[in-house]
């Protein structure tokens, strides 16, 4: 059941949710399957309800590639994304189920817009940034926080076009951080770019906040371990 038009509206089947972990008054009323209050089937945004998929889609043609989050109706996107389509949706399928908290409200972040919709997101802390753990203190190097691809368009290099996009973003920078930890696929997306381009090599960490050398992992020296430990067990 996975129409809008299916559920009936009741006091069982709507909840707020918190779109923003920094910001506890933005809430978004959602309905659920009242079997299973995990599935999110629309969302009330303006007045009307919008079933889930809708909401990632857009009729503007210029929406094509990786685009910079700046409205409100995009923070909706990457809420969708973040928490209902892979906190939700796709979560369970994942072997190794992992999620991410909701995004801050000024979270920098892009949206990966492909054929009319929103398929994946990347979001990224900046150097000198507050970490916003209270300590007053702010990151040392950019860091790649967060990223997603949607499960049906996975596989096909839309995550190294993240990565790829991350590293020309910051092409000045002399240490680009992932932030800790990085999942297993993400590391195997890592050593394919990393493949192709060994001048990143040298540039791209696995990181704990805010980035101190001592928080620092190479990640091709990663991948080359994970490796070499491989090949010993084998
Ligand atoms: C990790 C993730 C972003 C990868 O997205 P993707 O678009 O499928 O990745 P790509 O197609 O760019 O993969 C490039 C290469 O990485 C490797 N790779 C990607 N996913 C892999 C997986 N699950 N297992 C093994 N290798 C994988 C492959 O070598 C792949 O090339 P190939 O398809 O030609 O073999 C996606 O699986 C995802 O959103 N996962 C859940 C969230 C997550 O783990 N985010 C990262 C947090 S650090």
């Amino acid at each position: 059941m996975e129409n809008a038009c299916a559920v009936k509206l009741e006091a069982s089947s709507v909840s707020f949710c918190t779109m923003h972990r920094d910001e506890p008054q933005h809430q978004l009323l959602v309905l659920v399957n009242p079997q299973d209050t995990k599935t999110v089937v629309a969302v009330y945004i303006k007045g009307v309800w919008w079933p889930t998929e809708d909401v990632l889609k857009t009729s503007d043609p210029a929406r094509e590639g990786l685009i910079k989050v700046r409205t409100f109706g995009e923070r909706i996107v990457l809420f969708m994304l973040n928490v209902v389509i892979f906190g939700r949706v796709e979560r369970n399928l994942d072997a190794d189920d992992m999620f991410f908290l909701p995004h801050s409200v000024m979270e920098q972040a892009k949206i990966l817009w492909r054929n009319g919709a929103a398929v994946g997101f990347y979001t990224m802390k900046m150097k000198g940034s507050l970490c916003g753990d209270g300590s007053g203190i702010c990151y040392m190097l950019p860091i790649l926080d967060t990223a997603f691809i949607r499960r049906q368009h996975r596989r096909q290099g839309l995550a190294m076009a993240l990565l790829q996009d991350f590293c020309k973003t910051f092409q000045e920078d002399e240490a680009l951080g992932i932030s800790c930890p990085i999942s297993a696929a993400m590391l195997q997306v890592c050593r394919k770019f990393l493949l192709i381009h060994p001048e990143e090599r040298g540039r791209l960490w696995e990181v704990e906040p805010p980035g101190a050398w001592g928080q620092r992992v190479n990640i091709w020296l990663k991948v080359q371990l994970q490796q070499s430990h491989l090949l010993e067990s084998e």
